[in-house]
């Protein structure tokens, strides 16, 4: 028996023990995936909520410049997506990212990595189901159908709207309440009836999409797959319309300046916010590409997985890759990137009649997001219990969690007990949070596995197998950093040399420095309302926004917008003296991981996939950091208080 918590899963062991579970007929999984399921799977889960709804607070952050972002994004993935195809190319069985780690971490980071997925899968389906709900209700309204206000929003915004009111004055009152969506949410909560005080608001939309997805999942695979087939088609074809009629649009109205706006010293940039701007939008933008990876949770039901799982993921990953640069440049083309601030519908919004005027797509585009969310809903559901059963399996899980449907021969109980861990949380949490949640989840699984892919010893080319080609790193990768690093400060010599931000207390101290007519103006209640705007939106540009918000109504409208110039360039120049220190982290771990390429001959492509998802992550906030480190505290308190002795490796079996 080993007692160690870093003991490894032997990956030959793992395949045996899938063949055996496959064999017993009555509890094995139905192999019926082709690759043309499997990449149709990756297009379901990828293309969503990231696209049709988080693509537009990321426009309004980092303007016509997210493109690059999306670049990069989609480099970091496709380095993760090699990474899992040579994984799941040798240990073709369910569990993903869960069992890849068991292989070669150990099952400590098994189990971690196991626990983080829960917010790839369970929490990222959250969002997906806010975000269906918005659209599918503004589906409705274009039908004239109008459901309760109480009815289609979640408790805490509507609670966090009250809240927000009471406390405004006069003027901001009136600011507040001429945006449509607040007014709703007020609506929501003054309407709602309370049982013992609690007012009965839910998002009923949500919890009803939730509810059926879970069903369908529960009623098995086969069923699950023709429907996702044909919702991808759909959503194909109405993506591609929107790419081509927006397209058109920009050419044809003569708006390609657009991708050159004014920024805040009246000049014309790609990134009107900085490169700072683009960064502020990774949750966003990466959550659109979360999904990929959900092709490899099927590999006990593909037909080939070892031939197949690689290529689907990649071949899905590439397809969305293209398609979100397309998107992000007929958006920030068809319509300046600074009115697209709490646009939750960016791609019915360019249509609109203020702005390309194009009805019938609005009307289409509302048709297709409720589609495209609804695959992605699918896919995750379906992609959580199949890692849980695969925990369960390795004694990390109760039993109870391999149970398989006997007559639909899904994960019957692992399915049911999904249903309600996305469907819970819809009662009292909002999109914002559940958005970085799921993104800095995601991205620290990506990191294990690309770190896990250097850890397993290499193997010889079978026929008919993936195979990650072996580019020693050695050489090129110390040579791509220093490269870098001359590249970053030839463009921005003092990069390097920049004080370290540790909190944003002396920024506001230098924002509120500028502030005129200070005599007449309540600075402690500014600073006190961006510390508030800073932990309820979890986001640096909202610092900013917080500021220019509150001078705005406090400032008569000559001066505002000298006001909000003098705001933004101070806002630049003060975030360009520092360096975050999540930068700094990530240049030393590049150091460090640069020295051991030398040492151990490390293969490339796993270490650019390291390095890029490790770059991403420093676009988390403190806050995004501060809750994640709560869950992995959570998870290792039950791990050492059930997984570690009830481990089948602890057992020695
Ligand atoms: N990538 C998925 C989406 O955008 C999670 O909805």
């Amino acid at each position: 028996m080993s007692s160690s918590i870093l003991r490894k899963k032997n990956i030959d062991k793992i395949v045996a023990d899938a063949a055996a579970n496959a064999d017993g007929h009555s509890t094995g999984l139905s192999r019926v995936l082709t690759l043309k399921d499997l990449t149709f799977f990756g297009i379901a889960a990828i293309i969503g909520a990231g696209s049709f709804s988080s693509l537009g607070g990321a426009v309004f952050s980092g303007g016509p410049g997210v493109v690059v972002l999306f670049i990069i994004c989609g480099i970091a993935c496709a380095f993760t997506a090699f990474c899992y195809s040579e994984f799941a190319s040798r240990i073709p069985v369910a569990g993903s990212a869960y069992t890849y780690a068991y292989a070669s971490f150990g099952e400590l980071f098994a189990w971690i990595i196991g626990w983080a997925l829960v917010m790839e899968y369970s929490v990222g389906n959250i969002y997906v189901a806010f975000s269906w709900s918005d659209y599918f209700t503004s589906f409705l309204e274009k039908l004239n159908i109008h459901l309760p206000d109480y009815f289609t929003c979640s408790y805490a915004e509507a609670k966090g709207a009250i809240e927000k009111l009471a406390n405004l004055n006069a003027v901001e009152k009136v600011d507040f309440l001429s945006k449509k969506a607040n007014v709703e949410l007020i609506n929501a909560w003054n309407n709602s009836s309370a049982i013992g005080g609690i007012r009965m608001i839910a998002d009923l939309p949500a919890l009803i999409i939730n509810l059926l997805i879970t069903y369908l999942v529960f009623r098995g695979v086969k069923e699950s797959r023709n429907f996702s087939n044909v919702m991808v088609i759909l959503k194909l074809i109405v993506v591609a319309l929107v790419i081509l009629v927006g397209g058109y649009c920009i050419f044809h109205n003569g708006l390609t300046f657009n991708w050159h706006p004014l920024n805040a010293k009246n000049e014309h940039a790609f990134m009107p916010n900085g490169f700072s701007g683009v960064m502020a939008a990774v949750s966003g933008v990466f959550f659109a590409y979360i999904g990929f990876d959900a092709v490899s949770v099927l590999a006990e039901e593909s037909k080939n997985p070892q031939r197949d799982l690689p290529k689907g993921m990649i071949l899905s990953l590439v397809i969305c890759t293209i398609v979100y640069i397309l998107l992000t440049l007929v958006l920030t083309g068809a319509v300046v990137f600074s009115k697209f601030e709490n646009v939750g519908d960016p791609l019915a919004f360019i249509f609109e009649k203020d702005n390309l005027n194009v009805g019938w797509m609005q009307f289409l585009v509302a048709i297709c997001a409720v589609v495209a969310m609804t695959s992605v809903l699918l896919v995750f559901q379906m992609g959580q219990p199949r890692i849980w059963m695969s925990m369960s399996r390795d004694g990390l899980l109760p039993k109870v969690f391999q149970t398989i449907h006997p007559k639909y021969q899904t994960p019957s109980f692992a399915t049911i007990l999904t249903g309600l861990v996305v469907g819970i949380p819809i009662l009292f949490t909002d999109k914002t949070f559940v958005l970085d949640f799921t993104s800095i989840g995601t991205l620290f699984a990506f990191v294990l596995v690309c770190g896990g892919v250097l850890l397993i010893p290499r193997k010889e080319k079978e026929a008919g197998k993936f195979h990650l080609p072996y580019i020693n790193g050695k050489l090129y990768f110390p040579l791509l950093l220093v490269v870098s690093i001359g590249l970053i400060s030839y463009f921005d010599s003092t990069y390097f040399s920049k004080k370290i931000s540790f909190n944003d207390e002396h920024r506001i101290e230098a924002l509120e420095s500028i502030i005129p007519n200070k005599g007449n103006f309540d600075s402690i209640k500014v600073v006190a309302l961006v510390e508030q705007n800073l932990i309820q939106n979890n986001k640096q540009d909202s610092l900013f926004k917080g500021l220019i918000d509150t001078m705005a109504v406090r400032t008569n409208s000559t001066a505002k917008l000298s006001v909000v110039t003098k705001f933004i360039a101070a806002a630049n120049t003060e975030q360009s003296k520092t360096q975050k220190v999540s930068l700094v982290i990530f240049w030393i771990a590049c150091i460090i991981l640069a020295v051991y390429t030398v040492i151990k001959n490390f293969s490339l492509i796993p270490l650019l996939g390291l390095a890029s998802c490790l770059y991403l992550l420093t676009g988390m906030t403190k806050i995004n950091w501060a809750w994640f480190s709560g869950w992995l505290l959570i998870g290792l308190v039950v791990y050492f208080s059930y997984g570690k002795h009830k481990s089948k490796l602890a057992q020695g079996q």
